[in-house]
């Protein structure tokens, strides 16, 4: 699989993902001069159009997206020549074999699909039939990989059908993002943290992928899946595997995610009697967010519904290093703040030899911001100058490490890039295997299950919140706050 392919074929290629991702992204790889010379990128949808059209609504694409300064015309213009467009339909086998006749599968070819899940059986048949799924192809697909263990089965089968393992890429854009492989260099590039993760020194940790955004005119898909199965059963889970993951023996694809499936088969199956202590789902009302008026979830969508917006869940990994160390998860749309942050509470020291002068000691903490801020923060106690007589006053004071400021002089990535770029090279460490999307939906359908068993219905929040009142009762019952 190692070796590099002469061709992207990008499926749904007029879609937002290629618009606002997917192209900026191959732009990005081009203008750094990290495609192959004669690189070409394959493009279909089904609206009619030419070559030039496409490249012309591809350039305008880029003038939108491409983040900032890092937009340039010529340069546009250029990397637009790589590009080509098939109009087709695929759902007819037509289309198919005139796609067979643009592209060579033997001189290497990356599929990316960036199409509704519905039509991604017909479309992997399709290529099949027309013989582009050969040695030297590999595909990539988007998510939603189902909506539970069943559906993704279905399509993990129809997947293997054409394409064995080792050339498919499932894509979690998470693991994409830069702060989100250096949680595993801030892991295992130093010696000073992991002798200190696990259960002995760490008293929790929390995950927040907390989104201003609402809707986004996603209805259709989004109210059939909830923010459980849109954010925790990939990105969430994702993390939490990072974090908890024993060391894999190197980085690479067979070693990292058979550590990372070991976790997610250890995640405590969710009983119908935890939900009211470890489960807390919400919806949107109306609010402010950034102090612009908001409308609820129900008038974005136009109509009622009971889709969660907001979950807040208490996990735990056990096994040996995690025992009896909670995992508080929590996402949602329409909360106070855009922000990504993995939050790691150690114990407190075992005796204070400060308390007799009256001072309190905190444990320490470790916050990774992963987005929007970029930083490593570590809150350690310190003494608070002064010449005090009766007794001696700390606080606690962080030491920074703002990844923005360190590294001034790189570009900020989109995620695709590197997932592209992976994909052409042929590396699949960064994306999802078929047994750990299947161990995920295995604990995402758990929860679910419980919470309908025990008749969970989402509570109101104010869009611009944190969430319902209940997600702060969820950990304040084991004494633990969130970090805002
Ligand atoms: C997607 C979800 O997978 O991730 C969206 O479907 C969500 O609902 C998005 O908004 C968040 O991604 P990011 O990179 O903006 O954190």
């Amino acid at each position: 699989t190692r070796d590099k392919v002469s061709t992207l074929l990008l499926f749904g290629a007029t879609g937002d993902l290629a618009h606002r991702m997917l192209l900026p992204s191959l732009y990005g790889l081009h203008a750094d001069n990290l495609l192959p010379d004669k690189f070409r990128i394959v493009c279909t949808a089904r609206s009619e159009l030419d070559d030039d059209q496409y490249r012309a609504s591809a350039v305008e694409a880029l003038k939108e997206h491409v983040p900032g300064s890092f937009y340039d015309p010529k340069t546009a213009l250029i990397f637009s020549r790589r590009l080509s467009y098939v109009a087709m339909d695929a759902t007819k086998p037509e289309g198919f074999k005139r796609l067979a006749k643009t592209v060579d599968p033997d001189a290497g070819l990356a599929i990316f699909l960036s199409t509704a899940p519905s039509l991604f059986k017909q479309t992997i048949d399709g290529l099949a039939s027309a013989g582009l799924c050969g040695l030297r192809v590999r595909l990539a697909l988007e998510k939603p990989l189902g909506t539970d263990l069943g559906s993704s089965r279905e399509i993990n089968d129809a997947v293997s059908n054409a394409f064995p393992e080792d050339r498919t890429f499932r894509i979690d854009h998470y693991l994409g993002k830069e702060t989100v492989q250096n949680l595993l260099a801030l892991r295992f590039a130093n010696s000073t943290f992991e002798p200190l993760w696990d259960a002995a020194h760490i008293d929790h940790v929390q995950i927040t992928v907390a989104e201003t955004i609402g809707l986004e005119e996603r209805g259709a898909y989004y109210d059939g899946a909830g923010a459980l199965r849109d954010m925790v059963q990939n990105h969430m889970l994702q993390l939490l595997a990072l974090v908890a993951m024993e060391p894999p023996a190197e980085f690479d694809a067979t070693s990292v995610r058979d550590e990372k499936v070991k976790v997610l088969r250890s995640l405590r199956p969710m009983r119908p009697d935890d939900v009211g202590t470890h489960v807390v789902t919400g919806q949107y009302g109306d609010g402010a967010v950034g102090g612009q008026p908001v409308q609820s979830y129900e008038a974005e969508l136009g109509k009622d519904s009971a889709t969660e917006t907001f979950v807040a869940l208490k996990a735990h990994v056990d096994n040996w290093r995690w025992a009896g160390v909670p995992f508080y998860l929590r996402t949602g749309k329409r909360m106070a703040a855009r922000k990504t942050e993995i939050f790691i509470q150690f114990k407190c020291v075992p005796h204070s030899i400060f308390a007799s002068r009256g001072a309190r000691t905190k444990a320490n903490k470790l916050l990774i911001s992963i987005q929007p801020e970029e930083n490593i923060r570590l809150l350690v106690m310190a003494k608070t100058p002064g010449l005090d007589r009766e007794g001696i006053r700390l606080r606690e004071v962080p030491l920074d490490v703002g990844l923005a400021d360190a590294f001034a002089d790189h570009r900020r990535r989109i995620a695709y890039e590197r997932l592209l770029l992976d994909l052409i090279d042929g590396d699949p460490t960064l994306f999802v295997r078929r047994d750990e999307v299947e161990a995920q939906w295995h604990w995402i359908d758990g929860v679910r299950a419980a919470w309908n068993e025990a008749g969970l219905t989402p509570m109101p929040y104010g869009a611009g919140s944190w969430g319902p009142s209940a997600a702060i009762a969820l950990t304040e019952r084991d004494g633990v706050h969130w970090h805002d």
